[in-house]
């Protein structure tokens, strides 16, 4: 029988306790905090990454416990994610937790007859075929008992133009389009299926248009500098913490009743417009 309430009493202290979750991307960045955090609130947590030194150095940091593991994966690869995912259940007993979370931005091309179709096709399997192949597979594994969270890091870009290069906000629409359509086939099963749209934050992702030697701290400050100019909501500052936080709620109890929805945490960024100056 399907249940009614919800808790009312105030909120545990540890809100996945006794939950596994799979973080992809999980080595450095935004998933890096997913996966702190979760693991702070009580989550056994397999990180998933390409970078294998930064995803077992996390690791190490964290899993007195032997709560948290590392698994090499590419996203782009089918085998890799199924083999990921069935390390995961193999290793902590199920699967309730997808975050597909890994991404790129590709390199800034402000004139489309340039575009390079290797790069076009390299952002989309990464964020459009690597969000697919994690929801399919975490499908597999939380379809039998009937329950899960699903979720995916999409952007900003997802909701409006002339935010980055067109793969990258094409990817990003196309990653809210698979969480609702696949929100829709899992309803019946009990499983919720969301995405999370962060305004810029200042990570790996932010500079990555760079050359190596010119990602400086400068450059870090630089980009700070812009995307606060151009935020709507003034004097905070959007970190990893804050996005990890939303990924959180998604990923509790107490989003039980959310699927198919993609959560802004972009301080207002894409509902106002204030290029008439009315407010500034
Ligand atoms: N940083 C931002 O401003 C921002 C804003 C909106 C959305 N996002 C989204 O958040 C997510 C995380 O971005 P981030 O800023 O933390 O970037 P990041 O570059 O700091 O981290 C991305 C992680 O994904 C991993 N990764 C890349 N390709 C992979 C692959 N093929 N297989 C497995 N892992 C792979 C990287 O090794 C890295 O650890 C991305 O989906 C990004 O699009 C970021």
């Amino acid at each position: 029988m399907a249940s009614t309430s919800s808790d009312d009493s105030s909120l545990p202290s540890q809100r996945l306790l006794g939950k596994v979750a799979l973080v992809t991307g999980g080595a450095t960045g935004i998933g890096e905090s997913i996966v702190r955090l979760f693991h702070k609130h009580g989550a056994k947590v397999c990180i998933v990454d390409i970078q294998d030194d930064h995803g077992q150095q996390l690791c190490a940091n964290l899993s007195d416990d032997l709560n948290v593991c590392y698994f090499h994966c590419d996203v782009t690869l089918e085998d890799d994610v199924s083999h990921a995912v069935d390390f995961t259940v193999a290793k902590f007993g199920s699967l309730d937790i997808m975050v597909n979370n890994a991404g790129v931005s590709g390199p800034p091309c402000s004139d489309i007859r340039n575009f390079d179709l290797s790069v076009f096709e390299n952002v989309f399997n990464i964020n459009v075929k690597g969000v697919f192949l994690g929801m399919k597979h975490a499908a597999r594994a939380m379809i039998p008992v009937k329950k899960g969270s699903i979720i995916s890091l999409c952007s900003v870009a997802s909701a409006i133009g002339g935010l980055g290069p067109h793969a990258y906000v094409g990817s990003k629409h196309a990653v809210s389009g698979l969480t609702k359509n696949v929100a829709a086939e899992m309803g019946k099963h009990n499983i919720r299926v969301n995405c999370v749209s962060p305004y810029a934050v200042a990570t790996g992702l932010a500079l990555a248009h760079l050359p190596e030697e010119e990602r400086t701290d400068e450059a870090m400050d630089g980009f700070r500098s812009f995307v606060g100019r151009n935020a709507n909501l003034q004097g905070v500052e959007l970190t990893t913490q804050d996005v990890a936080n939303a990924v959180l709620f998604l990923a509790s109890d107490e989003a039980r009743y959310i699927s198919g929805a993609n959560l802004m945490v972009d301080g207002g960024f894409t509902s106002v417009n204030h290029l008439l100056r009315v407010f500034r």
